[in-house]
Formats: structure tokens, C-alpha cells, sequence
């Protein structure tokens, strides 16, 4: 069944329930302008803030870098159970059907993943800034404000009713790719040049 459908329109199929498009489309609209009002206000914040090495937190790690790899990684693992768990709900893994817990795992997984990515953020932000040193610092502080301007914009299309069933799954995928790409343009580069640093 095409996205756009009607009858796709419709999360909460009450009886009488009448599709409302117009209204889909003014909340997915919503959803991406406060997702992009997210990113642009952490973007405009990290380049107007001047990098400070104050307020270092480590979380008990040995150092703050080692602290990030390690959470980045965390979180990167919970993002892996959320996509697999709604993989499964969506029908998607050769499993059969999804156990009724499946959702509060997934999420649960989520609010850890967003929680956990939180004092690394912090760090990045705070300390470090928007960076454009090399293409990959570049994409590197791009992404990360992104990622909490798609998280909002999800966390919007999770709330709101009647919307397209794609919606979801959508802003969920790009959630996911971008917290990947993240840790693609720091976690693993870092790992490569000095290895997996020990807590
Ligand atoms: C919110 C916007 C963000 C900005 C502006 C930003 C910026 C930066 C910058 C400039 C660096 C230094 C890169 C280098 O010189 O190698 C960095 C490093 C790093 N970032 Fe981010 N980042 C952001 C979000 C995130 C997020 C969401 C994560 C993971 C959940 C993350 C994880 C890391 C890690 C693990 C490092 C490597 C350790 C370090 O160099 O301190 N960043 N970030």
C-alpha cells in the first residue's frame, strides 16, 4: 500500500475516523521544523561559543576522550537494539511475531541511547565546538547537530497521530544513521590512530 494512501493516514482507525491529510502534513511539517530549529540553535551555539576546558566531566573514565569513545559506543550499541527491535515489530526479521515486550525494549533502549550520547555531547559542544579542521571534524560536528534535530523531530512523529506510516520508520532510520555516521567520523577514527582506549 502506497504511503500516501488515505487510509495510511490514519494511526488512531476509530470508528467514523476520517482521514485528514492536510493535518499529516501540517504535523510532519511541525515535526521538521523544530528538528531543524534544534539542529541550527546547537549548530549556531557551537560556533559562537568559544571552546572551553573547563567543567570537564569523565564519569569516573580515566579521561574525557575515553569517556566519549566509550558511551559513543554505548550508545551506538542501545541505537542497535532499537533498530533490530523495530525491525522485528515491523515484521521485517524472520522471527515470527513480535513478543509483547519487544516495544518496551524498544523504548527503553532508546531513552538510553539518547541519555547515554548526552555528556558526550556536552563535551563536544562545550569543549570543542563546531570544528571544520578536516572534512571528517567537519562532517563530524555537522551530523551531531543533526542528530539531536532529527531525535526531536522523531520524538514529535512518535507523539502525534495520523500520520503516514512511513513517517515513522523514517525519522527513526535517519536517527540511526546519523548517531552510525557519528560515531564513524570520531569513535572509529580515534580507535584506528590510538586504539580502543581501557575505562
Ligand atoms: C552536538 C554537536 C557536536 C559537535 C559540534 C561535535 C564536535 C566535535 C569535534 C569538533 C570533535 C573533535 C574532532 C577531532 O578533532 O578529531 C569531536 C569529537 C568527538 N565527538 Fe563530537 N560533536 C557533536 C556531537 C557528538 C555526538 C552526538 C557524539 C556521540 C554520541 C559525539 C562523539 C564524539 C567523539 C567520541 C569524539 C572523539 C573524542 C574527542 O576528540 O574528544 N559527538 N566532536
Amino acid at each position: 500500500m502506497g504511503a500516501s494512501e488515505p487510509s495510511e493516514m490514519l494511526s488512531d482507525r476509530g470508528p467514523g475516523a476520517v482521514p485528514q491529510p492536510d493535518l499529516a502534513v501540517r504535523r510532519l511539517l511541525i515535526a521538521g521544523l523544530m528538528g531543524a530549529a534544534v539542529a541550527l540553535t546547537l549548530g549556531i551555539y557551537a560556533n559562537a561559543h568559544n571552546p572551553s576546558s573547563d567543567l570537564t566531566i569523565t564519569l569516573g573514565f580515566t579521561n574525557t576522550i575515553t569517556m566519549k569513545v566509550w558511551l559513543a559506543t554505548v550508545a551506538l550499541c542501545f541505537a542497535v537494539v532499537q533498530l533490530l527491535s523495530a525491525l522485528w515489530m515491523y515484521g521485517r526479521l524472520p522471527l515470527g511475531a513480535a513478543p509483547s515486550w519487544l516495544g518496551s525494549v524498544h523504548r527503553i533502549s532508546g531513552r538510553l541511547a539518547f541519555l547515554v550520547s548526552l555528556p558526550v555531547a556536552y563535551h563536544c559542544l562545550y569543549q570543542l565546538g563546531f570544528q571544520h579542521s578536516s572534512t571528517r571534524v567537519l562532517l563530524h560536528s555537522i551530523l551531531g547537530c543533526l542528530f539531536y534535530g532529527a531525535f526531536a523531530a522523531k520524538v514529535l512523529v512518535v507523539r502525534s497521530r495520523n500520520l503516514p506510516g512511513s513517517a515513522l520508520p523514517l525519522a527513526g532510520g535517519l536517527v540511526f544513521v546519523l548517531l552510525v555516521y557519528i560515531w564513524l567520523t570520531s569513535v572509529l577514527w580515534y580507535v584506528n590512530h590510538s586504539g580502543f582506549p581501557s575505562p
